[in-house]
Order: structure tokens, then sequence, then C-alpha cells
């Protein structure tokens, strides 16, 4: 008789997960996604600032936004090659979902604004790790061309908001958290009163 297969424990999650692009559907459904954004709000947050946004672009909405991308894309730089516009344009209109993650930052507060963005890219890891958890996959993007003022105003940020990424979301058309690690041992150190020094330093 054959006993039924262990649950994985929160750890083995935390330790199987892996980005990737190669996503299909389903997206996460609405509840779903408001719950897998609410482990985004359990980051640290100093000062209690709240910076988290979050921005969910899918279905019909995702051709025109990847539309608003390619523009800001060619508003920072004319001589934009095609072939990037291009992948933009595809990636943009044809992922399951996209996050825009919006930093909220108080630049009046006494909390330093490294730790406001800080406590954003917190929240998009545990966004990362839900998303794996509940057996979706993600990829965290980059977003030069955010800073230009069709894109804000195309999003409604405010003076004071700006983008920290995207999340491109859905699920994993093959299996992720095969792939490789450092060794722990090469970026961690005891220290035992005198300076450290790390093995991947070496
Ligand atoms: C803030 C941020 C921006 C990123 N931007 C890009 C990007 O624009 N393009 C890309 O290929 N990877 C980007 N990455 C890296 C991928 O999200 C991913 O971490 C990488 O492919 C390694 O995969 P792993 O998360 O499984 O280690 C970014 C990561 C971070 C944290």
């Amino acid at each position: 008789m054959s006993s039924a297969p262990e649950t994985p424990s929160a750890l083995d999650v935390l330790l199987s997960r892996a980005s990737t692009d190669q996503l299909g559907l389903p997206a996460p459904d609405k509840g779903q996604i408001a719950r897998i954004l609410s482990a985004g709000l359990r980051a640290p947050d100093h000062g209690k600032i709240r910076p988290w946004r979050y921005i969910v672009i899918k279905g019909k909405n995702r051709a025109g936004f990847a539309e608003k991308v390619v523009e800001a894309m060619l508003a920072a730089d004319p001589e934009v090659p095609e072939k990037k516009i291009a992948k933009r344009r595809q990636r943009f209109s044809e992922m399951p979902m996209t996050i825009a993650l919006v930093m909220a930052l108080n630049p009046q507060s006494k909390i330093p604004v490294a730790e406001q963005e800080l406590s954003v890219g917190a929240g998009a890891m545990n966004v990362l790790n839900a998303l794996h958890a509940e057996g979706f996959g993600g990829f965290w993007v980059s977003s030069d061309f955010a800073e230009q003022a069709c894109f804000r105003d195309a999003l409604g940020l405010t003076e004071t908001q700006r983008l920290a990424g995207f999340l491109f979301v859905g699920t994993p058309e093959k299996p992720v958290g095969g792939s490789k690690r450092p060794d722990i041992q090469d970026y961690m150190a005891v220290y035992k009163g005198e300076p450290v020094k790390f093995e991947a330093d070496q």
C-alpha cells in the first residue's frame, strides 16, 4: 500500500521557488490574487508607511497596456530597436497577468526612503513566494521606461509614487524549482569577534 505524499513544509516551498516567464493560463482569479497580494502586505514596514501598491493588469486590458509600454519606451529612446519593442509588446499583451509594483514613498517621513523601498521589495518577494505556494509562477522584470510622464499619467501615479518593476504572473508551463543555487556556506559567516570573510568573495 502506498502512503500519501507528504505535504511540503513552508520552508520546502520557499526552498523550491524559482522564477519563470514561461507562463500560461490560468492566472489567479479575483479571490486568489487578493489573497496572494495580501502576503505582500506582510512585509516589514518601518513606521507603518504602508508603501505597497499593486496594479493588476489582466484580460482585455493587456493589449492597451502593452501599447502604453511601447509609447513609454519610444519616449525614453526614440531609437530603441524594433526587436526590443516587439518583445515587450508581446510579453505585456500575452502574459496571463502583470502586476505593476508601485512604491508609494513618503520623502517627508523620518524613515529613510531606502527603507520604504526595501519594504516594497520585501513585499514583492512575499508575493512571488505566495504565487509559488499556490501553484502559480512569477517573474520580476524591470521598468526602465516607467519614469516617462506619458506612462506615469497612464497609470495615475502621483509625484511620490515610483515603480519597482513588474511581476509577470500565470501558471508555469513546466515545473520550476530545479534550478541550481549557490552553497549557503559560501554566503554566510559566524561572527567570532573578528572581521568576517565570505567564501563567495575569495
Ligand atoms: C528588481 C528586479 C528586476 C529584474 N529585472 C529583470 C529583467 O528586466 N529581465 C530579466 O530577465 N530578469 C530580471 N530580473 C531577474 C529575474 O526576475 C529573476 O530573478 C532571474 O531570472 C533569476 O531567477 P530566480 O529568481 O529563479 O533566481 C529582475 C530581478 C529583480 C529583483
